[in-house]
């Protein structure tokens, strides 16, 4: 039966390469959405002063959305770091890499499009999916900038959400963080309400929920036009691929049972003959070739009817 293990491991696995290309199909469209916001929140900053957030203007068709901008001197977010940048507390100790002069704090709270850009399947968000991202302040027209690598290096970075829904009875909320890559890792909330966090990126307080349906209210998916063709055709591709593997293992499988099936036959037959029956029969009964085997097999059979 190895071969049917063999085959149900492959079928497995083309399912499970599918399901991952989903994922990364739908969180596509996220980093899209922080080079977007980037731009718009520098736009806030008409006559720009340090360690003062600026709140920055969506676009229309991204209303629901905030951001602001704060813009940092390296050496003053490291040794004093932000009391308060929104719900975001920054403690001493926060470096940047590669090294700048002065940094931007971009804040996000995605409100309704949490969801839209930061879908978790079997889980309801509690609470907006907030954002922290780090740029360099050296150009503030610059567009598309690479975030900057932010840890803190003494105590974490706290997030304390504001209006967090209740959890359902029964259920634990988890912070969950979405680092810049699209990693996904949940930690506990601590005093009820704050995530910790060593690195930037996007935060939440979700639940598990309870049936395996989205939450009512889900927003739809994103408005992305290009991503979601795309991975339409990836999904196509997908299938086809996975339709010729099985096809291939299917025939396989039908192959090797039919060898096994002859196989069986043989020995039936050899057993058959063992015990003197069927070998009067043998030449009569079935004069195609595995008839030829059997007889080219028994040598042992001849000299025992010779007598
Ligand atoms: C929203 O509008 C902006 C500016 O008009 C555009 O650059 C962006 O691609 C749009 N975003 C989405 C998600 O439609
Ligand atoms: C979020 O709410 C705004 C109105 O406040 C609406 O225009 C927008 O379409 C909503 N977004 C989603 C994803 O439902
Ligand atoms: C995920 O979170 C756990 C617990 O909070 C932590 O131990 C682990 O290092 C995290 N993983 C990554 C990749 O950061």
């Amino acid at each position: 039966m190895g071969l049917l293990r063999s085959l149900a491991m492959l079928i497995s696995m083309t399912w499970f390469s599918f399901l991952s290309l989903d994922v990364v199909a739908q969180s596509g469209s996220a980093p899209a959405l922080d080079a977007l916001l980037q731009d718009y929140a520098y736009r806030a900053f008409v006559r720009p002063r340090t360690g003062i957030p600026f709140e920055g203007v969506v676009p229309s068709n991204l209303t629901g959305i905030k951001i602001a901008a704060m813009r940092l001197r390296s050496g003053s977010l490291r040794t004093r770091g932000v009391n308060m940048y929104k719900e975001f507390r920054i403690p001493i100790g926060v470096i940047e890499s590669p090294y700048v002069e002065r940094l931007v704090l971009v804040y996000q709270n995605l409100g309704n499009w949490s969801g839209t850009y930061y879908p978790l399947p079997s889980y309801t968000y509690l609470a907006p999916v907030l954002g922290l991202l780090a740029y360099d302040a050296s150009d503030l027209s610059a567009k598309n900038l690479p975030e900057l690598d932010i840890r803190a290096s003494g105590n974490p970075i706290s997030i304390v959400f504001q209006d967090v829904m209740p959890a359902p009875d029964g259920s634990v909320p988890k912070c969950v963080w979405f680092d810049l890559h699209g990693l996904v890792n949940f930690s506990n909330v601590v005093s009820g309400n704050t995530c910790l966090t060593v690195q930037q990126g996007h935060f939440s307080i979700v639940v598990e929920s309870i049936a395996p349906r989205p939450p009512p209210g889900f927003p739809p998916p994103p408005p992305s036009k290009g991503k979601k063709s795309n991975s339409k055709v990836w999904i196509i591709v997908g299938s086809v691929a996975g339709g010729l593997a099985l096809l291939v293992l299917l025939s396989l499988l039908v192959l090797w049972l039919q060898k096994y099936k002859h196989r069986k036959k043989m020995q039936q037959m050899e057993k058959a003959a063992d015990v003197g029956e069927a070998l009067r029969m043998t030449p009569v009964g079935d004069t195609k070739a595995p008839a030829a085997m059997v007889t080219r097999t028994q040598p042992v059979l001849e000299n025992e009817y010779v007598p």
